[in-house]
Formats: C-alpha cells, structure tokens, sequence
C-alpha cells in the first residue's frame, strides 16, 4: 500500500460504459469501524474494511496504542478491543493524508490519561484543526497546534473532560464525530447541534456498539442536536463495511453522463445524508435506478421522527442497496445550500459532470472545499481549463460552463485523490489522451480505482469487442 511517488493515470476517450461492479469498503466507516471495535469491550469482527492508505493510518495507530488487530486478509480485520484503554503510543501518530484520521482520533486522545502527538504529511500539516481544538479545550482538554490555525503536528495531554454544549461553526462530520468521541470519556452530557446535517455514520456506530446517542430535530426542523452520556461503554459487534458511495460517485456520474451507458453498482452504502449525488444527478436529467428495497430510503432523515437507533438488527446499521444508472445527455443546475454538506466528497466530480452537461451548473456555499486534501476549488477550476472548459471561480464555489469540446490534457492531482480520479473520468470524454500525474494519493481512498475503470469502460466498440471476446 506504498505510494509510487511519480506515478501517472492515463486514459483515453470511451466508448462505452457498463456492466455490473462493486466498489471498496466505505472510508468514513472504515475508520469509525476499527475506532469503535478498538474501544469496546470483546471481539470484532469487521469485513469490507477499505485498505486504502487513509483507514490504514487509523488502524495502525490503534495497535501502536496496545490494541491487537489481526489483518485476516486486506478487508478483515479482528479487533480485540481494549474497553477504551488505550496505552501510550511510543512514537507519533502518523495520520498521513487523512484528516478523519486526525480529527477523530483527537476526540479520544484528549480524554486518555497521557500525551500523544498526531502528525500528518504535508497536506494534512496545512489544514484547519481550530475547530477541534477550541471546543476540546471548552472540554478541559490541553491540547497544542501550531500557529493560529492550530495545524498539525497537534500534541494531546489527554485527561479529564467535562461535557459541553456546542453549535458547531460549521457542517462537519469529523468535527462532530471527534466531540461525541470524547464525550464518551467526559463527565456529563456533550450535547452537539449541527445547523445542517452532515454525515451520522457516528450516530449510527454509537447506537450499533451499544451506546446510542439521544438525537432530536433542532427548533426550525433543519438541524439536529446529538447527546452522549459520559462513560457510556461500547460493546464489540460484528460489522459489514458497504462500498463507499464516494468512489462510486466516479462511475455514477460517469455513467450518467454518456448516453447509452448501463451501470450497476451492487453492496452500496446508500446513507440518506451521503446520497445526494443522486438527486443531484436527477435533477440534470439522468435516469438513476435503485432496485429493491434499502431499509432507508435515500435522502430520508430518520433523526425527525425521534427516531433512535435501538433496535439494530443488521450486521452494518447502514443503508445498503444496489444502484442502476443509465446515460442520457444531461443540462445544468444549481447545487447550495444544506444540500452541500451531503455532497461534499463529490463536487469534484459533480464539476467535471457540469462540463459534460448543456448550461450552466452553479456551485455555492461550498468554501469548505477550499480546506479538503487540497483547495479543491481552486485545482478543479484550472484542472478543467486545461480540458477546454470555461469555468468561472466564485469564493465559495464555481460555475461551469458546459457544452465545450474537450480535449485531453496533461494535469497534476495536487495531491488529492479525488481531484486526480476526477480528472481521469474527464479524461473518458475528451478527444486523445489524458495524462494524471501524481496519482500515488488515489491509494489513500480507492486502490483498485484504476482496474475498477477497466471493468468497466469499452474502449473499442463494445459490441464488436464482446463479438472477438477482446479485451476492453
Ligand atoms: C468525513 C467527513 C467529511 C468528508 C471526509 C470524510 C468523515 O469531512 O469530506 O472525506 O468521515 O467524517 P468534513 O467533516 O471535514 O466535512
């Protein structure tokens, strides 16, 4: 799982797309899957775990930390919980690229009784952990970054906490989910209220490991607000990762798109607050299919109607479902608002499906982006130029002018998975060869992201490939 440091993607134009595959495991419920099965008293088993390097940075700081997990094979682990008592760690914890790494894992570091240091590489040592370490002192946490955005290296004096009522400043998960994190080691309640809902793959593990959160819609029906009671003890439970609806994302909005196409993507995390893409997609025109019956439809809030996961009977407390997609020509729309917070991974790709699509497509309210693994604003916008699409930069977002000839380009990824698979999927429809470089960061999401494309993609006329029994 090393990363090549000069690799290079590169692709042609498509001819086809189609067929049936499944993506790897989830990435936020990865991570949440070795932390909370590390915490918990007894066994875990956990299958469709992401061997990706950015859950590998979690799962290896959880051992450097006495937790004993056997890596069975690249997607089973065997966690043999410590009932939340973690030992010093040696050395720093190096989280690498991934920012769920460092900011959850802050929460539980600050309620352990002894110091740790969590680093990360370049990218992650420049972004914001102001939001984590304000309310962790609030707490009672010590807790030291660098410089008045507090990045990382962060060095963690853990000890008693003592719960908080907070708002959070901003629609963050990982913000979220490292406060009720330490809530689990403070005394009293933490009380969370987001004004927006993001991602409750948190909730839904606290309730899966036995310690279910209270949750309840804020006043004006659009938030919600979350409480942990202190000392409240995870118990060890065998869990199922679902593929990762964001590296889905690629070939959804590839597929839909390219006129023509039939894709299905089988064993999908379709949690409401992840799905977004979808409506998304509808409203450009695509016809997107989900067959059968996901406990949950997407998009559905269980949190309004009081709902409180006490009952969790399955084996991965998430909605999981099969998605069908079929490629139709596609225009724009306007995506702002609470809806980004449910989008956020994919408005790199929701970009490049812009350049693809008649008219405008207009992303708002998305300043976030510009503190992801990179300024993903920023790297979207040139990216495209260099393919032929016109893009106008908004502080806060971008509109993309769609409808323009493309042509392949040579352009980096910044570093960034998700800016570097996009860039390859626009690479699927612009005239010759498009060439990623530095696309060794793609491991830290989606490892197999290249042979998935070779499933997939017809390069040569399907139909005539499929008559020699070529290759694609
Ligand atoms: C994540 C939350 C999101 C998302 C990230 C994973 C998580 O980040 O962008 O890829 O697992 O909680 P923010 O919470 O910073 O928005």
């Amino acid at each position: 799982m090393s990363q090549a440091p000069a690799s290079t993607l590169t692709v042609r134009q498509v001819k086809q797309l189609g067929g049936e595959i499944t993506v790897p495991g989830d990435k936020s419920l990865s991570h949440r899957a070795v932390l909370f099965s590390a915490l918990a008293d007894g066994t875990t088993v956990i299958d469709g775990f992401l061997p990706g390097e950015d859950c590998v940075c979690t799962m290896r700081a959880l051992q450097a930390m006495g937790c004993t997990i056997e890596v069975e094979s690249k997607t089973r682990l065997i966690v043999h919980g410590t009932a939340g008592k973690l030992l010093a760690p040696l050395e720093p914890l190096d989280c690498g690229n991934s920012g769920t790494a460092m900011r959850l894992m802050a929460g539980v570091l600050a309620g352990q009784s002894f110091t740790s240091r969590l680093i990360g590489d370049a990218s992650l040592s420049s972004r914001p952990m102001k939001r984590i370490v304000d309310p962790l002192r609030q707490m009672g946490a010590k807790i030291e970054g660098k410089g008045e955005k507090h990045t990382a290296p962060l060095e963690i004096t853990g000890g008693p906490l003592t719960g908080i009522e907070y708002t959070l400043p901003v629609a963050s998960a990982q913000l979220k989910s490292c406060l009720l994190l330490a809530g689990l080691f403070a005394t009293g309640t933490t009380s969370i209220t987001e004004t927006t809902p993001s991602r409750d793959h948190t909730e839904r593990l606290l309730a899966f490991f036995h310690a279910p959160p209270v949750i309840a819609a804020t006043p004006d029906g659009k938030g919600r607000t979350i409480r942990v009671r202190g000392g409240s003890k995870l118990h060890a439970r065998d869990f199922n990762v679902p593929g990762d609806f964001s590296s889905a994302a690629f070939w959804i909005a590839a597929a839909a798109a390219l006129p023509g196409a039939d894709l299905t993507i089988t064993n999908l995390g379709l949690n409401g607050t992840r799905t977004g893409l979808l409506s998304v997609l509808l409203r450009m025109g695509a016809k997107v299919e989900v067959p059968g019956n996901p406990s949950e439809p997407s998009g559905a809030f269980p949190w309004d109607k009081g709902y409180i996961y006490e009952s969790i009977s399955d084996s991965s407390c998430e909605p999981v479902g099969t998605v069908r997609v079929l490629g139709r020509k596609l225009h724009g729309t306007k995506i702002s608002g609470a809806e980004i917070a449910n989008v956020i991974d994919e408005l790199p790709i929701i970009a490049v499906v812009g350049a693809l699509a008649d008219g405008d497509t207009e992303i708002r309210d998305a300043q976030e982006l510009r503190v992801k693994e990179t300024d993903r604003i920023a790297a979207m916008a040139k990216n495209l130029r260099a393919f032929g699409v016109d893009v106008t930069e908004h502080p806060d977002g971008m509109t993309i002018h769609g409808g323009a000839k493309l042509t392949g380009a040579r352009v980096g990824s910044f570093g960034d998975h998700r800016i570097a698979m996009s860039c390859a999927i626009l690479g699927l429809f612009s005239k010759g060869e498009t060439v990623i470089e530095e696309t060794g960061c793609i491991a830290t999401s989606y490892p197999s992201f290249e042979q998935d494309l070779h499933k997939i993609a017809y390069f040569h006329d399907p139909s005539l490939a499929s008559l020699l029994g070529a290759g694609r």
